[in-house]
C-alpha cells in the first residue's frame, strides 16, 4: 500500500488563506490539523479540535466513520458530493450546510487522511448575490429613467397651476389649482422616495451595537405589548466606517417589516450580530465581515414572493409602498455590503453583511 508523502507541509499562512476547509486525521481518526476555513465552517477552535476524535468536532461524521476507516486501510480515497453536515453553535441552533468532500490517504507522521471540504452553499450564494446586485442595478436604472420622465412634466404642471393662482387670486376655482399643486407634490415625493437617498454615504467610525440599541429603542416604542425585541450581540465586532443615519434607516426598514409581520400573532424580533471570515460579496472576498441578523418568528414570506421582495413597489400590505426593502438594499450596497433573506414559517431572517476589512 503506497501513500503519497507530504514532504513539506505548506506553511500555515497558505493553508489558512484557503477557502476550502482542510483537516488531516491521524490513524485513530483524531484531528491532527485543521485550517482556518475548517474552524469557521464547523464553528470549532483549533485548540479544542486538535488531538481529539473528528466526530467530537463534527458529530455528523459518525455516519461516515466506516468509510474513513476503509480509506485509511485500503489507501484509496473517495469523494463525496453534496454531503449534508450540521454545525452546532453554542446557542444550540443547528445550521445545516452542504460540502463537497474529498478524502485522500496521506503519510504525515504515520498513515493518515487529508480531508478537503468545499462549502457548496457558498458557491450558491456568490452566484446569487451577483444576480441580486445585477437585478437591483437594473431596477434602479429603470426607476431613474422613469423618475426623470415624470418629474419634468410634473414641474410644468405645478408651475402652470401656480401661475393660474397668481393670475386669478380671487377665483372660485382656486380649490382646483390647490388640488393640482398638492397632487403634483405628492407624486414628486413618491418619485423621490422611489429614487431613494441620493447623497453619498458620509462615513464615520460607528459602533454597530450602539446603532442597534438605538434601533431597538425605536422599535420597542412602536411595538405593542405582545411583541418583544431581544438581542444577541457578538461584542468582538470592531467599529465600522459607515453612514450612521443610512444604516439606521436600512435597519428600521427591515425591522419594521418584522414588527408588521408579527402584528396579529405577536412574537419576538431578534437582533443578532456575528463576524464572518472569508466572506464573498459581489465577487469580492473579504477577510472579515460583520453580519447583522434581524429575525422574526412570524408567518414567513411565501416562496412566490421571495424572489421579488427586493424590487420596488412589491408589497402585500394595503398601506405599503414596497419601497422599504429596495431602499435598505440600496443603502447597504452603497456601503459595499449585501442584504439577504431566508424565510420559513416562524423564522424569517434578514442578514446584512458589512465588510470590516479591505479586500
Ligand atoms: N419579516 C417579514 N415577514 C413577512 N413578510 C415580509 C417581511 N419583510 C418583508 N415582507 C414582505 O415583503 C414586502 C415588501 O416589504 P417592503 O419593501 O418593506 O415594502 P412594504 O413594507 O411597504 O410592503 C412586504 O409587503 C411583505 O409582504
Ligand atoms: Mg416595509
Amino acid at each position: 500500500m503506497k501513500f503519497p508523502v507530504l514532504k513539506r507541509i505548506a506553511p500555515a499562512s497558505v493553508l489558512d488563506g484557503l477557502t476550502t476547509a482542510v483537516i488531516t486525521l491521524d490513524q485513530a481518526l483524531h484531528v491532527a490539523y485543521i485550517n482556518l476555513a475548517g474552524e469557521t465552517l464547523f464553528s470549532v477552535s483549533r485548540r479544542h479540535a486538535l488531538g481529539k476524535p473528528l466526530v467530537q468536532s463534527v458529530p455528523e461524521f459518525v455516519r461516515h466513520e466506516d468509510r474513513l476507516r476503509t480509506a485509511l486501510e485500503t489507501g484509496s480515497g473517495f469523494m463525496e458530493r453534496e454531503l449534508r453536515l450540521r454545525r452546532t453553535d453554542d446557542d444550540s441552533s443547528a445550521e445545516i450546510f452542504t460540502v463537497d468532500c474529498t478524502v485522500t490517504p496521506v503519510q504525515v507522521s504515520g498513515p493518515g487522511l487529508l480531508m478537503e471540504m468545499l462549502p457548496v452553499d457558498r458557491h450558491m450564494r456568490i452566484s446569487r448575490d451577483e444576480l441580486l446586485l445585477a437585478q437591483h442595478e437594473a431596477s434602479r436604472e429603470l426607476i431613474r429613467g422613469l423618475a426623470h420622465e415624470i418629474k419634468n412634466p410634473l414641474g410644468g404642471i405645478r408651475g402652470a397651476a401656480q401661475l393660474l393662482e397668481r393670475e386669478y387670486p380671487d377665483s372660485e376655482h382656486r380649490e382646483y389649482t390647490r388640488v393640482i399643486i398638492r397632487e403634483a407634490d405628492r407624486l414628486k415625493n413618491l418619485v423621490n422616495r422611489m429614487l431613494g437617498p441620493n447623497r453619498l454615504p458620509q462615513k464615520t467610525s460607528v459602533n454597530i451595537h450602539e446603532v442597534l440599541e438605538h434601533v431597538r429603542q425605536l422599535l420597542e416604542a412602536e411595538a405593542s405589548s405582545q411583541l418583544s425585541v431581544t438581542r444577541d450581540y457578538d461584542p468582538s465586532i470592531p467599529e465600522i466606517m459607515l453612514d450612521r443615519e443610512q444604516l439606521i434607516q436600512a435597519l428600521l426598514n427591515i425591522a419594521r417589516n418584522a414588527l408588521q409581520a408579527l402584528k396579529e400573532s405577536g412574537g419576538t424580533v431578534t437582533l443578532r450580530t456575528r463576524t464572518r471570515r472569508q466572506f464573498t460579496i459581489g465577487g469580492l472576498r473579504h477577510k472579515l465581515v460583520a453580519q447583522v441578523d434581524i429575525e422574526d418568528d412570524g408567518p414567513g414570506i411565501p416562496a412566490t414572493l421571495m424572489e421579488r421582495i427586493f424590487f420596488p413597489m412589491v408589497t402585500t400590505r394595503a398601506e405599503g409602498t414596497g419601497l422599504g426593502l429596495p431602499i435598505a438594499q440600496y443603502l447597504i450596497h452603497s456601503h459595499g455590503g449585501l442584504v439577504e433573506c431566508a424565510s420559513r414559517p416562524s423564522s424569517t431572517v434578514f442578514s446584512i453583511f458589512l465588510p470590516l476589512s479591505p479586500t
